[in-house]
């Protein structure tokens, strides 16, 4: 299996400027470590200086590439035009943006109050917003092509999920922000599309959705097909690849990285999976004599 392998060719994003949100850690770490691999220099942004600089400086010298740790809160559009300045400081100019910073957690959504909605809406939505409009109105006003915007939604972002009822109200907004301005924004050279992973373990992820003993209570892993959890280098090489010249025909799309795991759960009969090739001999029978009323 080569899924583990990094998969666009060496120096397949030199000469490019990628911010990612929340790239400190977890996919936003994995992301940001294979563009370095591939020549990008990468802006990595979220509010935690030290854990940012701190992950600047290991990938530079795991990778030999450049780096740069902006603190930036991306619900205050402020401090996202700083850090769009202090990008285009150091690099020149920006050529691509990975909206990954997130906040969620589970909760019954009648225990939540109306903070607890806004600070999940104001990381994920507004956050989006606020980085591809800076982004995109500059790009627009100098003119510069050949740009792409990836987000990094969720499979409940269509179809809505109990318990992260924010996070999924907040991921849909950037689904059709992502299908609406690959209309618009094509005439200006700026591409929109975004990815929707399945589970992948990350601490800021599983603390927070899969705390304690509901690790072993709910088994995430029997939800997906593939009977397994993503590695980062696999959503790794499909970001590379979407922001990476070699994607230049794909706008507006959300693709799917899970193993298959929101069509089990869609799917009306999908719970038939731990049935026996014996049961299956009985249920044959009885379904083959079964007679209309
Ligand atoms: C109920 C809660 C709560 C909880 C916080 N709040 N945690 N309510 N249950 N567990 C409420 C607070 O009381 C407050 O409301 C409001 O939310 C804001 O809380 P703060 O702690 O002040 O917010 P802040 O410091 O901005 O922190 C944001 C955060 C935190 C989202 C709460 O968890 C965070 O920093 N997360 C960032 C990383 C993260 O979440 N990563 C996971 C992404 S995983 P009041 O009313 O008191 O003001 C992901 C996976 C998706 O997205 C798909 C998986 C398959
Ligand atoms: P993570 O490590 O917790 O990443 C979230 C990042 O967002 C953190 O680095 C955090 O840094 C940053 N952030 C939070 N609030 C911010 C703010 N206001 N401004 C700027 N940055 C902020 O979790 P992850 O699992 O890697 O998640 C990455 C992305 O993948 C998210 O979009 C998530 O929804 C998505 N996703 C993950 C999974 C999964 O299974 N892991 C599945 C589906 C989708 P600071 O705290 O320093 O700000």
């Amino acid at each position: 299996m080569k899924n583990l392998e990094g998969m666009l060719q060496p120096g397949a994003l030199k000469d490019k400027t990628i911010v990612i949100t929340g790239g400190g850690t977890g996919l936003g770490k994995s992301m940001t470590k294979y563009f370095m691999q591939l020549g990008a220099n990468c802006v990595i942004t979220s509010r935690k200086l030290d854990v940012l600089e701190k992950t600047a400086k290991e990938l530079e010298a795991e990778t030999g590439g450049k780096c740069l740790a902006v603190a930036c809160d991306v619900r205050l559009y402020h401090e996202v035009e700083a850090m769009v300045a202090k990008a285009n400081e150091t690099f020149g100019s920006v050529d691509a943006l990975v909206n990954n910073a997130a906040g969620n957690f589970i909760s019954p959504t009648e225990r939540l109050s109306a903070g607890a909605f806004k600070a999940i809406i104001g990381i994920v939505l507004e956050g989006s917003i606020n980085c591809t409009l800076a982004l995109g109105k500059q790009w627009i006003a100098k003119k510069e092509t050949n740009k792409a915007v990836l987000s990094i939604v969720t499979t409940y972002a269509w179809t809505g999920s109990a318990y992260v009822v924010p996070s999924a109200t907040a991921k849909a907004g950037v689904l059709a922000l992502t299908r609406s301005l690959a209309v618009e924004w094509a005439q200006y050279g700026i591409r929109m599309n975004a990815i929707a992973p399945g589970p992948f373990p990350t601490k800021g992820a599983w603390d927070r959705l899969v705390p304690g003993d509901f690790k072993e209570r709910f088994d995430l892993i029997k939800r997906v097909p593939l009977r397994r959890a993503g590695e980062h280098q696999e959503l790794a090489n499909l970001a590379a690849y979407l922001v990476s010249d070699y994607s230049a025909y794909i706008n507006g799309d959300v693709v799917t990285i899970d193993g298959g795991e929101w069509l089990q759960g869609a799917g009306e009969f999908s719970m038939f999976g731990d049935v026996t090739s014996d049961e299956w001999d009985i249920v044959e029978k009885m379904v083959r004599g079964a007679k209309s009323e």
